[in-house]
């Protein structure tokens, strides 16, 4: 049987099953709003075990299959060729010696490509993914810099190269917007994110500063920033009458197979995407044009395909994060108290998506402050779409605000430590909400105390090891909790207490599969080796995308619901002859493989005689979760606080970081080993933005000039220092299991850590980033 046909009876197995549907509404577990979660909340069993990721095996030995690697019966291999301007209309276009070239298929362009509807655009609705919302091959017109123009299929990879690399075309240029200088001239405009003004004020921020004793006001810039997964976007997909099956590199399954149903205008349980691995995704493996272009040219030629965007395409295709100007004005009384806080500054996007950079999202909890003003403005340029990447907003915000932190610690005098922990809210400084949990006084402390912290010497420049100065630098980190709405999850417990969870996720290399498995093995009583999570397929239940740092708890809360609905299910079934009779679900919990009453463990009915008393082979169940009220009750948000020991060469002006530890707050760690590996992924990438990612925008044409690798720089090992990571391991009564995000935090910090730690062994303060050796010497 082929993947087609497999995928074609997986899809009539779900819409056949027999479900129970239980929506759980007041599950005993967990509530938002209401009390802890025992069970769940406290470290025990799996709960907090350092499991090895079940997938580190078939990783290692070749057997994890990744998109690009499945292989359809009579494929064929796509090549992309790219316009050369950023706006106007196609001329001509030459595809002739492409379409004689040997082993050519099909060249797709506007002139020929099927009629399709523009992609829904993420975060305008509830399921859209796209990256941007143009109609590509639709007509002549050229969006971008880097658009795709033509589509060649031909049998071999190399093949379909040869003949993109024959495609000309001549254009009529429009002038387009590319200068930011320019742009911002026009006019700027005020920027929202997810359905919110990025746009703060309370009290006079701007009198209060200027009455300020000590004061900064300072502007910081970031530059634009490109994705760069160690696997490439790739597909592999086919076509079986009006069914299109994708094997895709994901983190948002669901939503991209419900994007492209609308772009082919077709039933949404038409279009199945799988994707069991992900190479890495950050924010970008996401629905971008070339997986509509494949599909398209896939049914055109009547041929499965496979595309692997190469690492050039990955920079025309797949949008990056913007580049920023940031000010930062703080105002402090003389034991320190801010009296005035203002971060404000310019984005860019493009108009056909919805992502200025939100770099005010970690100020708006940060500190207390009476007087505060908050502000994001954008221009729009004609370019690729730009989109999340890593912590979007908090990654760049920080660097700004926790620079000025620094430097306002300088002029008070002060250790920049004791100016924050002078400063800590009691509440949320701008929605007014009490902290579901905050306990990042206890992360500066155990962090600082581990670093020797107190070896610092305030005056920069003062340590010097050879031709290196030495200094040492601190920074917090934050990342808001997040639950999306649209969590769903099947469980199918069979009588040999075997489970089988259903969810619509992603294993992007964080460890979902392990650390969920543990979730419900703990939850049902189960020894690990009898759950088997499935996920990564759009036909299984469940909105999760993996983003926002909320797939775990998300996915969590889904399984937690399942469970309330399991129990009242065996209950039902147990009988007037189980010692369980007549208790209700939120009496009972889970022990060695069956059910017992909670303060009477000794009342136990195993799952197996309670499936053979009821002649049942299985039990299913599927449950939503509670609605996500908690982050309405709560300022709910993962803490941090980051230390740096940098050293700058004074002949070369080269910076190397030596040491780095992450101190953090993110309610309970449910897997520590992978945990950990997230929140050093975070800081490498940190130190990545810190001290070499950048991408280099031709603002003449628009154009990205180091669309590859040699020249876009990003840590190698040899860059990264031995990084130290603790937390503080205090579960958040509010989430789902206690545990709040651990994804993105470590890149958020890292950057003004090393600023303020290169500022302390130099005393150059680089306010622009990346910090390279030019800036230092
Ligand atoms: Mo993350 S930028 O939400 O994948």
């Amino acid at each position: 049987m082929n993947l087609i046909e497999q995928a074609k009876q997986a899809v009539q197995g779900v819409s056949q099953a027999v479900m129970t549907k239980a929506v759980a509404m007041a599950p005993d577990s967990w509530v938002p709003g209401g009390q802890p979660d025992p069970l769940m909340h406290s470290k025990h069993g799996l709960v907090g075990a350092p499991v090895s990721r079940l997938d580190g095996p078939l990783k290692v030995t070749g057997q994890a299959p990744f998109a690009a690697e499945f292989r359809l019966p009579d494929m064929v291999y796509a090549a992309l060729a790219y316009s050369t301007i950023a706006k106007g209309r196609i001329q001509l276009l030459d595809v002739a010696r492409a379409e004689k070239a040997p082993g050519v298929v099909l060249v797709m362009t506007y002139l020929n490509a099927p009629r399709l509807s523009p992609p829904p655009l993420f975060l305008t609705e509830e399921k859209a993914a796209a990256g941007d919302n143009l109609p590509v091959m639709q007509d002549d017109r050229i969006h971008w810099n880097g658009q795709p123009i033509a589509l060649v299929l031909a049998a071999t990879q190399e093949q379909a190269d040869h003949a993109a690399s024959l495609i000309s075309a001549t254009y009529l240029m429009e002038e387009a917007q590319t200068s930011i200088a320019a742009a911002r001239a026009a006019g700027t405009k005020p920027s929202h994110f997810m359905g919110q003004p990025l746009h703060n004020k309370s009290g006079d921020a701007e009198a209060a500063l200027a009455e300020a004793p000590f004061k900064v006001d300072t502007t910081y810039t970031t530059p634009r920033h490109n994705h760069n997964p160690i696997e490439l976007h790739a597909l592999t997909l086919a076509w079986q009458g009006d069914f299109l099956r994708i094997h895709d590199a994901q983190q948002l399954v669901a939503h991209s197979a419900f994007t492209l149903s609308r772009v082919f205008d077709m039933p949404e349980e038409k279009v199945v995407i799988t994707s069991p691995y992900v190479g890495g995704g950050f924010g970008c493996k996401s629905l971008w044009q070339h997986q509509i272009l494949a599909a398209a040219a896939a049914r055109m030629a009547g041929r499965p395909v496979r595309l692997t965007l190469s690492r050039e395409g990955v920079y025309r295709i797949v949008g990056g994060r913007s580049p920023t100007e940031q000010r930062v004005a703080l105002g402090a009384d003389a034991d320190g108290k801010l009296t005035a806080l203002i971060h404000s500054g310019l984005t860019v996007k493009t108009p056909y998506n919805a992502m200025p950079e939100p770099f005010i999202l970690p100020t708006r909890s940060a500190y207390a402050t009476e007087n505060i003003l908050l502000d994001v403005r954008h221009v729009e340029l004609d370019m690729l779409g730009n989109t999340f990447m890593r912590a979007p907003g908090e990654a760049v915000g920080t660097f700004a605000l926790e620079s000025a932190m620094d430097e306002l610690a300088e002029k008070l005098g002060m250790d920049p430590i004791e100016l924050r922990l002078r400063n800590e809210p009691e509440k949320d400084p701008t929605s007014g909400l009490t902290f579901s949990a905050r306990h990042i006084a206890q992360a500066w402390r155990t962090g600082a105390e581990r670093f020797g912290w107190h070896r610092r010497k305030p005056v920069p420049g003062t340590v010097r090891e050879g031709e290196w100065l030495v200094g040492m630098g601190c920074a917090m980190a934050t990342y808001p909790y997040y639950r999306m709405p649209g969590g769903a999850a099947r469980l199918t417990l069979t009588r040999d207490g075997h489970v089988s969870v259903d969810v619509a996720v992603h294993e992007m290399g964080m460890g979902t599969a392990t650390v969920q498995s543990q979730v419900t093995a703990e939850r049902l009583g189960l020894p690990l080796d009898m759950i088997s999570f499935n996920y990564g397929d759009s036909t299984l239940p469940g909105l999760i995308m993996a983003g926002g740092s909320q797939q775990t708890a998300a996915t969590g809360a889904s399984i937690l619901a399942a469970y309330d609905a399991l129990k009242k299910e065996l209950l039902a079934l147990a009988g007037n002859s189980s010692p369980l009779a007549g208790l209700k679900p939120d009496e009972v919990g889970s022990r060695d493989a069956g059910l017992c009453k909670l303060d009477e463990p000794d009342r136990y009915d195993s799952y197996a005689a309670i499936l053979g008393r009821a002649r049942r082979d299985e039990v299913r169940v599927e449950a939503s979760p509670p609605p996500p009220l908690e982050t309405m009750h709560w300022s709910m948000h993962s803490h941090g606080a980051m230390f740096c020991e940098a050293r700058v060469n004074v002949v070369t002006g080269e910076p190397r970081i030596s040491r780095f530890l992450g101190s953090f707050d993110c309610g309970r760690i449910l897997n520590p080993k992978t945990a950990a590996s997230q929140f050093r992924g975070g800081i490498i990438m940190g130190l990545g933005l810190a001290l070499m990612e950048e991408t280099q925008f031709d603002e003449r044409k628009g154009r990205i000039m180091n669309a590859n690798l040699a020249d876009y720089h990003v840590p190698v090992h040899l860059d990264v220092p031995e990084i130290d990571v603790i937390w503080t391991d205090i579960p958040d009564p509010h989430t789902p299991m206690g545990a709040r995000g651990v994804g993105e935090i470590g890149i958020t910090g890292t950057g003004a850590a090393v600023a303020n730690a290169i500022y302390n062994a130099t005393g150059k303060r680089i306010r622009d980033l990346p910090i390279t050796l030019d800036k230092l010497l």
